[in-house]
C-alpha cells in the first residue's frame, strides 16, 4: 500500500516560496487588477495561500481539467471539466496551478484561455517536475523544481488522498 512517507517540502519552505511569488507578481503587474484562475482541485491550497500574500485588487475563478483519474500516470488526453464563468476579454489572468509534471495540463488550459482574448495570461505553480516535461510550458512563477516522485499534501492527492497535507510528501510503498 502506498503512503506519505517522507517530507519533501515543509510547509515553512511553502509559505516562503508563496511570499516570494507574490512579491514577484505585484511587481509585474503593478495598476492591474489580476483574475486568479485556480485550477481544481489540487489547485486551491495555492489559490488560498497566494491571494491573500498579493497586494493587488483580485477576481477569483476556477477552472477543471482532467487527465489523470484515478491513475498515477496521465492518459495524455485532456479534457476540461469546469469553464471558467468571468468574461476574461482584456483582463490580465493568472493561472494558478499545484504543479506542473508532463505540461500537458497547463498547455492545454493555457490554449483554452488565450481564446478568451486576455490582457495577459501567464502562470503561477508552487512544484514545476522539470525533469517529466513532455511540452514546453512557460511557467512565468514557480515555486520549486522537485524531482520526479509521486507527491501528496498541498492540493496534490492520490486517488483523491492526503490534499490536506500542510507539507508537500513523497508516497512510497508502506512496508511497515
Ligand atoms: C494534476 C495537477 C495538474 C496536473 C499536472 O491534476 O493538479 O493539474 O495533474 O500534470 P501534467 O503536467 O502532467 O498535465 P489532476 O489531473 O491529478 O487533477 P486534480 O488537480 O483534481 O488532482
Amino acid at each position: 500500500m502506498l503512503k506519505p512517507k517522507r517530507v519533501l517540502v515543509t510547509r515553512d519552505q511553502i509559505r516562503d516560496k508563496v511570499k516570494e511569488m507574490a512579491r514577484a507578481i505585484d511587481a509585474a503587474h503593478q495598476g492591474d487588477e489580476l483574475v486568479l484562475v485556480g485550477v481544481l482541485k489540487g489547485g486551491i491550497v495555492l489559490m488560498a495561500d497566494l491571494m491573500r500574500e498579493l497586494r493587488l485588487p483580485v477576481r477569483l475563478d476556477f477552472i477543471a481539467a482532467e487527465s489523470y483519474g484515478a491513475s498515477t500516470e496521465t492518459s495524455g488526453v485532456v479534457k476540461l471539466t469546469r469553464d471558467v464563468t468571468t468574461d476574461l476579454r482584456g483582463r490580465h489572468v493568472l493561472l494558478v496551478e499545484d504543479i506542473v509534471d508532463t505540461g500537458l495540463t497547463i498547455r492545454y488550459l493555457i490554449s483554452h484561455l488565450k481564446g478568451k482574448d486576455p490582457a495577459s495570461l501567464e502562470v503561477a505553480v508552487l512544484l514545476d517536475k522539470v525533469s517529466r516535461r513532455k511540452v514546453p510550458v512557460d511557467v512565468r512563477y514557480r515555486g520549486l523544481v522537485i524531482p520526479d516522485a509521486f507527491v501528496v499534501g498541498y492540493g496534490l492527492d492520490y486517488a483523491e488522498h492526503y490534499r490536506n497535507l500542510p507539507d508537500v510528501m513523497v508516497v512510497e510503498e508502506d512496508g511497515t
